[in-house]
């Protein structure tokens, strides 16, 4: 079976018969420094909270998540992971048929299969080194096809999965005005703007009335076992989603260590810091392989396609047998056979893929 998303350290363990650390897992987008150490104290310290029942709200975090946004606690809505948020959202706001824009994350549409809805997509274009086609889109929203189509919902990941390209909060703003006098709800979702804060459009989005902005806490705070993720919206949003997520969905600790990690200004800051420098430096390495065509990246990874010839399925297995586990993208719609995601990890790791690949792809040539 092929994972639809990346980060399955344990079947490839199980496949290389190694234990899961072992794999350099390059795949999932996680802040390579890791956690706030505050988190590993705060886990240490909520193993007394086992033995009852987690804040079924998550008040206290909540709380926290207000006070970082300037806005009401009521506008927010936690789950486990924002992959709960995905699921619920198709539900509570009974939506029919949304847009998407492709190559994007795969969960939007199977949400909405799930809820019984369809998608409408719309692709970004390769020669356009996959930019958002904000003009299309809009002009999607704003047509007499809107209608035809019964569209009622669009989706934007900004930065998008996995081709790492942003829009700016201008463009982002523009099509939540034309989405709100189409009466058609906006989701934003914001799974890796903590590495571009700037095109953020929180805490503006909290008062826009047809948006709700997702968040997580898997990839910058990198807690992607612990499950925290959040949306925010107007208040009547949040009681209609907090309607379909089941009860105590997360977790004491969880909720503790989310606490931590959002509290931990420095942590943040270095981890950006660290990002955006060992990003460039990847970046350019990754350049210099011979026929790689590297997307300009926003986030903690790297949209790549290899050289002609080569097809991502190939070097994704051949590199797993080394022990360093890729995204494949070429089941991705809109994406092509050769398409590759990668996250940024420490440079020594980095360092490794980048020898791994260009021996491989070296002797193809040579
Ligand atoms: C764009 C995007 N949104 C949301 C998610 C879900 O993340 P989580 O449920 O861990 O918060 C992912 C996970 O890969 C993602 O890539």
């Amino acid at each position: 079976m092929t994972d639809v998303h990346g980060g399955n350290i344990y079947a490839v363990a199980r496949e290389l018969n190694c234990e899961p650390e072992e794999i350099v897992d390059f795949s999932a987008s996680i802040n390579p420094l890791g956690p706030s150490p505050r988190v590993w104290k705060a886990i240490v310290a909520a193993c007394r909270l086992v033995t009852h029942y987690p804040d079924p709200s998550g008040w206290e975090l909540r709380q926290a998540l207000g006070r970082q946004w300037g806005i009401d606690p009521e506008q927010i809505v936690v789950g486990n992971g924002s992959m709960e948020l995905i699921d619920v959202i198709p539900r509570a706001l009974q939506l029919r048929r949304l847009v998407v824009v492709h190559p994007t994350f795969s969960e939007y549409e199977r949400a909405m299969v799930r809820a019984g809805g369809s998608v409408v997509a719309i692709y970004a274009k390769r020669a356009q080194d996959y930019a958002i086609p904000i003009d299309h889109l809009v002009q999607l929203l704003d047509s007499k096809e809107s209608k035809t189509l019964a569209l009622d919902s669009v989706v934007l990941c900004n930065p998008n999965s996995p081709t790492g390209r942003v829009c700016s909060a201008d463009e982002i703003t523009h099509v939540a005005e034309v989405a709100a006098r189409r009466r058609l709800w906006l989701v934003l979702d914001e799974a890796f703007a903590d590495y571009c804060p700037e095109q953020s459009v929180l805490p503006q989005a909290a008062s826009w009335p047809r948006v709700i902005v997702l968040r997580s806490l898997t990839k910058f705070y990198a807690l992607p076992g612990l499950r925290v993720g959040y949306a925010v919206a107007a208040r009547s949003v949040i009681r209609r989603l907090r309607t379909q997520v089941p009860p105590w969905s997360l977790n004491a600790i969880g909720q503790m260590a989310a606490l931590a990690a959002v509290g931990d200004q420095a942590h943040a800051e270095k981890s950006v810091r660290f990002l955006v420098r060992e990003r460039e430096r990847f970046v350019s390495v990754l350049r210099a392989i011979p026929g790689c065509r590297v997307i300009p990246p926003s986030a903690n990874y790297v949209f790549v396609e290899l050289p002609r010839g080569w097809r991502a399925t190939t070097v994704t297995e051949q590199l797993k047998r080394q022990g360093l586990l890729i995204r494949d993208c070429s089941s991705v719609p809109g994406a092509s056979a050769r398409a590759i995601r990668l996250a940024v990890r420490l440079p020594s790791e980095n360092d490794r893929l980048v020898k791994a690949l260009s021996a491989m792809l070296g002797n193809f040539n040579g």
